[in-house]
């Protein structure tokens, strides 16, 4: 069975998404590890509620990117993680852990990427008028949002959609396409 991290700096609703599947046995994998950066996300107390080990750190007490990553690598390394799912971790992956779990790491973003990229994705499609976005999974390289993409779903965004109805259906999307994905691309990269 595959042996995921999940890596999120903020509500884990994604992570929540992810736990129920693997309950329910729609998605075969063990969820070993939750990384997170920021001390106060409530990710945190989910993912200790559901008695998973967290790795919780302070960039700002490390000198530098490399110096948290090597320590994230280690605690990967310990738990034999096959695939790094990032989820909402809202911060651009180094070298270090790309080298170190090189096409072995995912990311989810709320848009049809190559549009949108970065922070509020949501906002910029709204602001750009688009009546069609959506949400990407992808492999992840060293810049924002850029690596390959594996799977992409789309949404329709009506004119009179608040902010938040738009998020309620990307996310909606979001919490059935990631463990799909995740389940998928486990089954390749475990036949390696
Ligand atoms: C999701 O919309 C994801 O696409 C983006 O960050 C958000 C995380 O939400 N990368 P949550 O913490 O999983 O609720």
């Amino acid at each position: 069975m595959g042996r995921i991290a999940v890596f999120a700096s903020g509500a884990g609703s994604n992570f929540d998404a992810i736990e129920r599947a693997i309950a329910n046995g729609t998605l075969e994998a063990e969820l070993v590890l939750v990384v997170c950066d920021r001390p106060s996300a409530e990710v945190i107390k989910k993912a200790e509620h559901a008695g998973i080990d967290v790795f919780q750190f302070a960039p700002k007490s490390y000198p530098d990117k490399q110096a948290f990553e090597k320590d994230i690598v280690q605690q990967l390394e310990q738990r034999h993680v096959d695939l790094v799912v990032l989820a909402g971790y809202m911060r651009l992956i180094g070298s270090t852990l790309l080298e170190s779990y090189e096409g072995k790491i995912i990311n989810i973003h709320p848009s049809l990427l190559p549009a949108f990229p970065g922070k509020d994705a949501i906002g910029q499609a709204i602001d750009a008028g688009v009546k069609v976005s959506g949400v990407t999974v992808h492999y992840v390289d060293e810049g924002m949002d850029t690596g390959p993409i594996i799977a992409q779903e789309a949404i329709v965004i009506q004119d009179t959609d608040s902010y938040d109805e738009v998020k309620k259906r990307i996310q909606s999307v979001e919490h059935t396409l990631y463990p799909q994905v995740i389940s998928h691309v486990l089954k390749g990269a475990l036949s390696t």
